[in-house]
């Protein structure tokens, strides 16, 4: 047996092998937004950063900016310094001219027997400015001053975003499935005295009480020094309080109710700085508290404006449904600020992907006539857990596919590829994060070949190297990982952590800093967290973060292979890789599986899966035992708790499960330990 030594991140073992490419095909080539190869070599790290003006020409300015990149603050940078902008003209006004009578926003209700909500541009504009002017008489906010939302999928929520941006004030959207705890914490760091909301939504067929959280985080924002002095309540149906908690007098207002004082209003936009902040995002990283990403008006809009139109391919007949939520920086970044920059028509969806069964989401395609589709493997894997076939049964035609936020194992990649998509559809594997506001690396669709399981070469202007510990570059083409970092700063990237410059330059720049007092970009490498490869055709796998590798006898193995090797096999549809503490090996891997409808647990089907990591990965791989559940532990996000399966498989104590999406599998679990 091998002895557990110490080894860097640069010697993590890769044993995914590569895939082979899939060219996009020429119905789509012929229709895309991007086929000009000689984008790689405008954008080329010379031509940083001066490249990113053609970003920045598809907005309209108010006043031109002057010069494009100011690093004296570095490393907060200021992008398109001497502009003026505002997001809201962006997304809306000026869209009015041609399009006024095009649907901005498709809201789609949970339930069936309810209508969709389309929302035409003008309609945008007008419940936009009406809200705007709410916000500046009544609420007295202006450039500037921070709102806190806490509002559920809904078009409300697009309209509130572009209400507060239109008068400079910065938004803080807080991920309506948070709880009000988790509200108040957002509250007291970003100093917001208005709280803005909703009475109710739909999930899973319950109309839930939302408007109890709001109670719950002024409470609790008060009690740490932070007063909320309004709290403004959207209603689920205008014209009645859905909830069951009660509004607060004197501190509660509906705003269906307030509107009424605002009926044909009109509020011009102010006229921004382009590095004003337009919102923070805030981002749980594994310790500490929430970090408030800052993001700029003129950077990020130029950025995801761009990569909406080069990566997601948007043009303004697309109707195009992305199933994040809003809530997530994926929201803001590709279903609100992009897509509506560019005049598109974009889905919101308020409820869970299969409600009422498995065929729903492809019934919202169909009836809509979604063309673009954006999701993540976790959703992408419970579809096809509980439909695998459901997709055929519906007549939509999808020409795009997104994934996003954590890597897809090449099975499932293949299913949405094939049965999704249909086999007709290009799909971008998009790496990046809260922090970095837009796209890092992913394929341009109508340039590059997709390849299963990688995310693809860094975006035009952006330039990722791999980092061993000492700083050394691991070279492209050798399998070998290390700290993905980007050499260069782009627009999209955040400014700063609200309040905290100290932990933003620690966290992501002190590691590779070259020279700390430095004004040139040059010398503050972006540490991104995640381990990768950049295989020799320059397309970057990403491993996870870097602190999810399971150490095996001094063998790092990225948990994110192994789970892929489990899904290899035909009866599994979804499965976890835990560390499980072992006197000699140090840990071990647990794996959990959970099984596609029709297949019975089974010491067969175990075996099956300890095979296929033996043979996918190596001996080393194999799992110390091998768990069949009912469903594995999900956050509300979806993301599956790795945290919970590693107590039970350690006999640790499991902590709070009550803000699971669905605590009941934990007990059941537990029992079969
Ligand atoms: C982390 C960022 C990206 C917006 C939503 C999540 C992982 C994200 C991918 C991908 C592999 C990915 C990384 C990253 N991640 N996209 N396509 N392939 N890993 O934003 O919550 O800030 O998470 O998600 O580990 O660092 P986030």
């Amino acid at each position: 047996m091998a002895e557990k030594t110490d080894v860097s991140e640069a010697q993590i073992a890769s044993h995914w092998k590569e895939e082979d490419y899939y060219p996009p095909s020429a119905k789509f080539i012929a229709q895309a937004n991007m086929t000009d190869e000689g984008i790689y070599e405008r954008f080329a790290l010379e031509n940083v950063p001066d490249c990113f003006k053609e970003y920045a020409d598809l907005l309209d300015w108010y006043k031109y900016w002057d010069e494009i990149l100011d690093t004296s603050d570095a490393p907060c940078y200021k992008w398109f310094k001497g502009g003026l902008i505002n997001a809201s003209y962006n997304c809306v006004d000026r869209h009015l001219a041609k399009n006024r009578n095009k649907t901005a926003i498709h809201f789609v209700p949970e339930l069936e027997e309810e209508k969709v909500d389309h929302v035409t541009y003008q309609e945008l504009w007008v419940r936009v400015n009406e809200f705007a002017a709410l916000l500046q008489d009544f609420c007295g906010l202006k450039a500037g001053d921070r709102v806190t939302l806490h509002m559920p999928m809904s078009a409300e929520l697009p309209i509130t975003m572009l209400a507060l941006c239109r008068l400079g004030v910065i938004h803080s959207q807080v991920f309506g499935g948070f709880s009000g705890k988790s509200c108040a914490d957002r509250i007291v760091d970003s100093g917001s005295e208005v709280l803005i909301t909703m009475d109710a939504y739909y999930r899973g067929g319950k109309l839930l009480d939302h408007k109890i959280k709001a109670d719950e985080a002024c409470e609790e924002a008060a009690k740490q020094g932070q007063t909320v002095k309004k709290v403004l309540v959207w209603q689920r149906y205008a014209g009645k309080h859905s909830a069951e908690t009660p509004m607060v007098e004197g501190r509660d207002f509906a705003v269906n109710e307030l509107l009424k004082n605002y009926y044909g209003k009109r509020v011009e936009p102010v006229k921004m700085p382009a590095e004003a902040p337009l919102f923070l995002m805030y981002t749980s990283g594994t310790t500490g508290k929430p970090k408030g990403c800052q993001h700029g008006t003129g950077g990020y809009l130029a950025y995801v404006t761009g990569t909406s139109k080069y990566v997601q391919d948007i043009h303004p007949e697309d109707v195009y449904w992305c199933m994040a939520d809003i809530g997530w920086i994926t929201g803001h970044s590709y279903i609100v600020y992009g897509p509506l920059a560019l005049g598109a028509s974009s889905v919101i969806y308020e409820g869970i992907p299969n409600y009422p069964d498995a065929g729903r989401c492809w019934r919202i395609a169909q009836d809509l006539g979604v063309n673009i589709f954006h999701t993540a493997p976790t959703a992408i894997r419970a579809l096809r857990k509980i439909g695998p076939d459901e997709p055929a049964k519906y007549d939509y035609e999808f020409k795009h596919m997104t994934t996003v936020g954590e890597p897809i194992e090449p099975e499932v990649w293949k299913w949405y590829y094939n049965v999704v998509g249909k086999g007709k559809a290009a799909i971008v594997d998009t790496w990046w994060q809260t922090e970095t506001g837009g796209f890092l690396c992913s394929t341009l669709p109508g340039l590059r070949a997709m390849k299963p399981g990688s995310a693809g070469p860094g975006m035009p202007g952006i330039h990722p190297i791999v980092l061993d510990d000492e700083g050394k570059e691991v070279p492209d083409g050798q399998g070998k990982a290390g700290n993905i970092c980007i050499q260069n700063p782009w627009p999209g990237m955040f400014q700063t952590i609200w309040g905290d410059r100290d932990r933003f330059v620690r966290q992501y720049f002190e590691r590779y800093c070259k020279d700390p007092n430095s004004k040139d970009w040059r010398d503050w490498p972006y540490l991104t967290g995640d381990a990768a490869i950049i295989a020799e055709d320059g397309y970057v796998r990403i491993l996870g973060r870097i602190d999810d590798v399971i150490n095996v006898s001094g063998h790092r193995l990225g948990t994110k292979e192994l789970e892929s090797a489990a899904l290899v096999v035909e009866e599994i549809a979804e499965a976890a890789v835990v560390p499980v503490k072992h006197d000699i090996k140090g840990v071990e891997p647990d794996m959990y599986v959970a099984l596609k409808p029709g297949y019975e647990a089974s010491d067969a089907i175990a075996d099956k899966v300890q095979k296929a990591l033996v043979e996918e990965i190596g001996p080393i791989a194999k799992a110390r035992k091998v768990w069949i559940v009912p469903d594995m532990p999900k956050t509300r996000s979806g993301k599956i708790m790795r945290r919970i399966l590693a107590a039970i498989s350690n006999g640790t104590d499991v902590g709070d499960t009550m803000t699971l999406a669905n605590p009941e599998v934990v007990e059941a679990i537990k029992k079969m330990a």
